[in-house]
């Protein structure tokens, strides 16, 4: 059984006193989900407070971005190694707003996910389809197409350490969200991906839905049988509505369990 991830990408948003009552609001009722496992990926200058804060927690603590090597001449980076050292173990590879707006191709993307892997961290690898590539039946193909890069530069070994993100990029932050079915094909096929370069990987690899997931969609995704989570980004900066969807990813972890 595939444990739950419910994963808060709290993107370039809040001051320190919001990241400070944010965790404290979601450190209240976490313990009472211990059948999934539950992550915050603040910015970079939030890492070190909430690490602090987390302590005595299970929740863990994950970025949004790295750069490549321990340490160098790259003005303005954070290396893997840094993100480890100050207590994450996750973080987030190509993310679509990284290789929209930066420009990140998947070059860059491979290399990072090797980067996180070798420092320790876990990567969560997302990927998904622009509308146009929806509308022109292109998802399985630009899925495969993010995806056989890295499996291919990093081997397949190494997810056994990741998480995927499924993110269609024309449900991220835009209120239109991806049916269940709709997402249910795109995670299968992923896992199929997976299943082909290794079976016990494909069984156990967790691959999340992001993209306008809140409290009142997640129980209809969740519910999904390759849907192992979710990333959530706008609803992830309100403490009540990120433990709705905490309670229900609990509440499908206890469901599978009773069978
Ligand atoms: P959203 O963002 O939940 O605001 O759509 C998800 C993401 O980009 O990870």
């Amino acid at each position: 059984m595939r444990k739950p991830l419910i994963a808060g990408n709290w993107k370039m948003h809040g001051s320190l006193s919001q990241a400070k009552s944010l965790v404290d609001g979601i450190k209240q009722h976490a313990a009472q989900y211990a059948d999934i496992d539950i992550l915050v990926l603040p910015t970079f200058v939030h890492l070190y407070i909430v690490h602090e804060l987390l302590k005595g927690t299970a929740i863990g603590l994950g970025a949004q971005n790295l750069y490549l090597g321990a340490q160098g001449a790259f003005t303005g980076e954070i290396s893997a190694a840094m993100l480890a050292d100050i207590g994450c173990r996750y973080v987030l590879i190509g993310h679509s707003e990284r290789r929209t707006i930066f420009h990140e191709d998947v070059e860059l993307t491979a290399a990072k996910f090797k980067a996180a892997i070798e420092a320790r961290l876990i990567p969560i690898l997302c990927i998904g389809e622009t509308r146009e590539e929806r509308e022109q039946g292109e998802t399985n193909n630009i899925i495969q197409k993010q995806l056989d890069p890295i499996i291919h530069s990093a081997g397949i070994d190494a997810f056994r350490h990741a998480v995927i993100a499924y993110e269609p990029v024309w449900a991220i932050g835009t209120g239109l969200t991806a049916t269940p079915l709709q997402a249910q094909e795109a995670h299968a096929y992923i896992r199929q991906i997976i299943m082909k370069n290794n079976v016990d990987i494909a069984k156990t690899i967790r691959i999340l839905y992001g993209g306008s997931m809140k409290a009142e969609n997640a129980v209809s995704l969740l519910t999904q049988p390759d849907i192992d989570g979710g990333l959530i980004g706008g609803a992830s900066l309100d403490a009540a509505s990120f433990l709705k969807i905490c309670a229900a990813a609990s509440q499908e972890a206890a469901a599978l369990k009773a069978h």
